[in-house]
């Protein structure tokens, strides 16, 4: 009797555990599963593999989700993974730090890492995939393509980060051709961001429906986001300041103000009284568009960009009249 033994290192349980998946008896190989197939996570880290895995399960007629990360995941991230989970057959989340949107000075080379405790909640979540390529792998050397959106990058982030949106574009068009999902998930968070990949999706004919889910916050207000970790406990309650921005401006638009201008010059002054705040951009504006607005005749989006210490923070929210 032959046997061999291909093994292979599997993420199962928060361990690292080395795996015998194949015995072969002569000439007859027959695979057996050790653990329930549903506990093991598969790691992907090749495009050629992530794209022939998602090929496969889209021939067995199954429906792939995908929820597109740079990782640190937080119930922000989870609560996406809990939308994309009860839509699919198979779940994929990613996990890259992508350098192309990010531009010199800012925190790539800082940006948090912890793949062993994003596993785990990973797991935790339900995810089937976990593709997490390096930089050599997603953009090798004599990559020379971009996409550029026209309007909608003009406005918010676009202004004080002229590039990022286009790095932002370009990875997940990347990632939607190597995933092959059917539909992805993004937060509202980042308002702009989705918009951009909604408008995306539609101009270049991407057969993906793209989903939002809503903004998940810390207990007193604050959005959660993996740059939180940076602020010092000063700076994590002068952080509070934007959640509070919103909130105030929700009421006094609840309390007939139509002036944009008049709620944006009091809430300058409301976040200036915090300690260490330095404001990028608050805007009124249109929620398709993203065009400021000056009066208040319907749902706005207000959003808002302000520097904590270093850390730059965004958090926005519907008002309606
Ligand atoms: P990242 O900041 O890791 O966010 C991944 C996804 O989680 C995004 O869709 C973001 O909007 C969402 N998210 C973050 N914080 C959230 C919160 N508090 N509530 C709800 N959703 C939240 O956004 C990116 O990565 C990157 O730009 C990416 C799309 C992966 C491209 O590199």
């Amino acid at each position: 009797m032959l046997v061999d033994f291909f093994t292979r290192l599997l993420y199962c349980r928060g361990k690292w555990i080395c795996f015998i998946l194949f015995y072969k008896y002569g000439n007859k190989p027959c695979s057996i599963q050790l653990w329930p197939e549903e506990t093991i996570i598969k790691i992907v880290t090749t495009v050629k593999e992530m794209q022939a895995r998602s090929e496969s399960i889209r021939n067995q007629e199954k429906k792939i989700a995908f929820v597109p990360t740079m990782g640190f995941l937080h119930d922000g991230h989870c609560s996406l993974l809990r939308k994309g989970r009860l839509s699919c057959d198979d779940l994929v989340l990613s996990i890259f730090v992508n350098p192309t949107q990010f531009s010199a000075g800012e925190d790539y080379d800082s940006y948090p890492r912890d793949l062993e405790k994003d596993l785990q909640l990973a797991e935790k979540e339900g995810v089937d995939t976990v593709f997490t390529p390096t930089k050599e792998e997603l953009f090798g050397k004599n990559f020379q393509t971009g996409i550029e959106l026209t309007k909608l990058p003009r406005h918010l982030c676009g202004l004080s980060r002229p590039s990022h949106f286009q790095g932002v574009a370009l990875v997940v068009t990347k990632l939607f051709n190597i995933v092959k999902p059917h539909v992805a998930i993004f937060g509202e968070k980042d308002f702009q961001q989705l918009a951009i990949i909604r408008q995306m999706a539609r101009d270049l004919d991407f057969d993906i429906r793209i989903e939002g889910g809503a903004i998940v916050r810390e207990a007193d207000g604050l959005a959660m986001s993996s740059r939180n970790t940076y602020l010092s406990s000063e700076q994590r309650k002068a952080a509070l300041c934007l959640y509070n921005t919103l909130q105030k401006s929700k009421k006094m638009v609840e309390q007939g103000e139509k002036n944009s201008s008049n709620i944006i010059n009091e809430m300058t002054i409301f976040i200036h009284r915090h300690k260490e705040t330095q404001i990028d951009y608050i805007s009124i504006c249109d929620p398709e568009t993203l065009d400021d607005i000056d009066s208040i005749n319907g749902p706005v989006l207000m959003a808002l960009a302000v520097k904590v210490g270093k850390t730059r923070l965004i958090d926005n929210m519907i008002l309606s009249p």
